[in-house]
């Protein structure tokens, strides 16, 4: 063998290895540690190889087989027809060779396609003996695969018997449906959920979680998992009426007998109407309640695809058209922590830039400190990034194997990176945040805009836009700032008329005879509503007591518990919040003590609001969230409406705007039904949040 021969030898033989590691770790363990698309490189790459130096073919090559073999763990059967795989088109020009392809093979003008999505699950085999299910087996290597027959049929959706209309005359002495098992991704956000409570592992994506529920030693876990299936073809068949002419009749036929077919299913008519399809599923993507990674291509003549037949592993009248890759490997550069509009610190990764989902993405989301533990994140390391459609890019995975030994771990930083202040994290809370407050730029905006709010100083005119302008030209820092902005100034203000500067600046004038409740309640303490502002105000009689009360004085007052104590002594720990309290003090804000803010109603409590943004679907809204929601808490939910300008409320009422549900939500959701009230689900609301800071920022952009 000459030199170079076997130095692309060897090579190949690394490949195989490397293959076979992943694949072990994707079918047998189910934790992958790189991205489908990665392996399907290392895979195509083998394959080029293979095909230049057909004399370095192993027999033992992954290219020479599906999968791997089944876990010994199950007992092991045989497929009656192996169970193969697609090939893969990523580009138009391959779809348009394969139409080609399939038309001169046939000698025709135009082929008949049946398309389908590509599901992102697990192979399923199921055998039915005179209508009884009798075995359920995983692909395994194609020709044998575990047979999982007990944790099959815990999946609900699958038929334990079938049931022919025609009374059981029609039922084929045998049948194997083949399809798809997999997993919501609303329930994989709910495992995964679960499992971090339990500190249990979690599962990198639905089609992971899928095959770890299913291929569980005991039935009892697989049932708790609320698996799926849909049918997507036959193996083999013996009597009955099963159609013998196209694809799509073998589809409606599987449908008929209570199969869960998908819905998204079609015919079409060459190149044009399989790019079509393909455009189409590509935008239903983030709407489907599972993941595709694609669309398939069948020639829908049964007939056809006889005549057309296979190639070693895969059908010559079927194609795979995969979606662009969503996850891709990349190294971590460093990780920035941002400051947010609600004082929450977010730490996000520094990467490499590098091409996913589309895009060129050099930023990726790590959530929160929690996360970074948890996904053993440290600086310096390989990671998966992932970027599925619209939603922010994060980091999914770590490749811990390829660690460098100067990887370093990541610290939440004690003080805010934007103002300096104290950070905290409190007890429950997977958030750490700013105690800036008043102080911190990030917040100054927020912080302004509910210090104006109608149920805090009540300064009307004070909308969003402006306070905006006026922080944005630093005009004002600070809630104390608006006490000393002169008429002059105000009016010279773009688009701001000598009469509205001489209102807003009346409403100022106006607003420092106040209570002492109110002006609690507008400093904007975190976890400090109008009703704790009340009850401290009630309970302390005055600015200075409170503002010396340590956490446990604090804790006497009715309500108030260690984490709202915490809150306030946090913030009054802070120099700058005690600046600017004594700054207001300094303007002229006098109270009369110790009474309580007289309740206005909700639609004057958002008039301020209203003010600033008339059109805005969010500013001024009141929401109420329900349920669990796929991929974000609750708390997260409300921070994102909150720094909008929308306001959250414990229950549905005739004023609500919106109600966002997500599973499991009961009451709230039926009354939402009852009341007409506007029902979201988290991907809408998402959407309204994104279309609310555009109109934001292209408003802002205009003045
Ligand atoms: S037909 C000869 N239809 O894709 C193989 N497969 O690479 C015929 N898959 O693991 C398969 N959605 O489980 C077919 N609508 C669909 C599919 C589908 C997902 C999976 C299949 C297999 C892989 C093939």
């Amino acid at each position: 063998m000459s030199e170079r021969l076997s130095e692309i030898s060897r090579h190949m033989q690394e490949l195989r290895d490397a293959i076979e590691l992943h694949n072990i770790r994707y079918y047998e363990l189910d934790t992958p540690t790189i991205p489908d698309a990665d392996f399907d490189k290392l895979f195509r790459e083998l394959e080029e190889l293979e095909q230049r130096h057909p004399q370095l073919i192993t027999p033992d090559s992954p290219t020479q087989r599906v999968g791997i073999p089944p876990l010994k763990a199950f007992p092991r059967v045989a497929h009656r027809t192996p169970m193969l795989s697609l090939s893969n088109a990523f580009t138009e020009g391959e779809v348009e060779a394969f139409d080609r392809r399939v038309r001169q093979s046939l000698g025709i003008d135009h082929a008949e396609y049946a398309v389908e999505p590509k599901f992102d699950g697990l192979a399923i085999s199921l055998c039915y003996e005179n209508g009884t299910l009798v075995s359920g087996a995983t692909r395994g290597d194609g020709y044998i695969g575990e047979d999982v027959t007990l944790n099959l049929k815990t999946i609900r959706s699958i038929p334990l018997g079938l049931k022919v209309a025609d009374g059981g005359a029609g039922v084929p002495a045998f049948l194997e449906v083949r399809g798809e098992v997999l997993m919501l991704k609303a329930d994989f956000e709910r495992l995964n959920r679960q499992q971090r409570e339990k500190n249990e592992k979690t599962f990198i994506n639905p089609r992971n979680a899928a095959a770890g529920s299913l291929r569980q030693l005991d039935p009892r876990i697989t049932a708790n998992r609320n698996l799926r299936f849909f049918a997507y073809g036959i193996g083999a068949c013996e009597g009955g009426n099963v159609p013998q002419d196209t694809h799509s009749h073998l589809l409606d036929y599987l449908s008929s007998l209570r199969f869960p077919v998908m819905r998204e299913r079609r015919t079409v008519t060459g190149v044009a109407g399989l790019l079509e399809y393909h455009h189409e599923i590509s935008g239903l993507r983030e709407q489907l309640p599972y993941d595709i990674d694609g669309t398939v291509y069948k020639v829908n003549q049964l007939e056809y695809q006889e005549k057309l037949g296979f190639v070693s592993r895969a059908p010559r009248f079927a194609l795979a058209h995969k979606f662009p890759a969503q996850e891709a490997t990349t190294e971590l550069l460093g990780i920035d922590v941002q400051v947010g509009r609600t004082g929450a610190l977010t730490p996000v990764a520094r990467l490499k830039p590098v091409f996913v989902g589309g895009a060129t993405v050099t930023n990726a989301t790590l959530h929160n400190e929690d996360e970074i533990r948890r996904k053993d994140v440290m600086i310096g390391d390989r990671v998966t990034v992932r970027r599925a459609g619209d939603v922010i890019p994060e980091v999914v995975a770590v490749q811990k194997e390829s660690r460098p030994s100067d990887a370093k771990p990541f610290v939440m930083p004690r003080h805010c990176p934007v103002c300096g202040s104290r950070t905290v994290r409190l007890p429950g809370e997977t958030l750490t945040r700013c105690t800036g407050g008043l102080f911190c730029p990030a917040q100054r905006k927020q912080a302004i805009l509910h210090f104006a709010s109608r149920r805090a100083m009540n300064i009307h005119g004070l909308g969003d836009k402006l306070v905006d302008h006026l922080v944005d030209n630093a005009i004002i820092r600070t809630p104390a700032d608006l006490y000393k902005l002169g008429l002059a100034a105000l009016a010279a203000l773009d688009r701001m008329g000598e009469k509205s500067a001489g209102n807003i600046i009346n409403e100022i004038e106006k607003s420092k005879d106040t209570i002492l409740a109110r002006f609690i309640y507008s400093l904007g303490i975190r976890n400090v509503g109008e009703a704790t502002a009340r009850d401290l105000a009630r309970h302390f009689g005055g600015l200075d007591r409170l503002m010396e009360a340590d956490v446990e004085t604090l804790q006497q007052v009715s309500d108030v518990g260690p984490v709202v104590a915490q809150s306030i002594a946090g913030f009054f720990g802070e120099r700058h919040n005690r600046e600017v309290v004594e700054q207001l003090r300094a303007v002229g804000i006098r109270w009369k003590e110790d009474a309580g803010i007289q309740t206005a109603d909700h639609a004057a409590g958002s008039a301020h609001l209203e003010a600033g943004a008339a059109s805005s679907k969010i500013a001024g809204r009141i929401f109420v969230l329900t349920g669990t929601l796929p991929t974000m808490s609750r708390e997260e939910a409300r921070e994102k409406i909150e720094a909008m300008g929308g306001k959250v409320a414990g229950s549905v009422s005739k004023k609500t705007d919106y109600v966002v549900a997500g599973s499991d939500s009961g009451s709230k959701y039926d009354k939402a039904l009852e009341l007409g009230v506007a029902l979201l689900d988290e991907a809408e609301l998402m959407r309204l949040l994104q279309a609310s800071q555009a109109d934001d920022s292209s408003t802002q952009a205009d003045s």
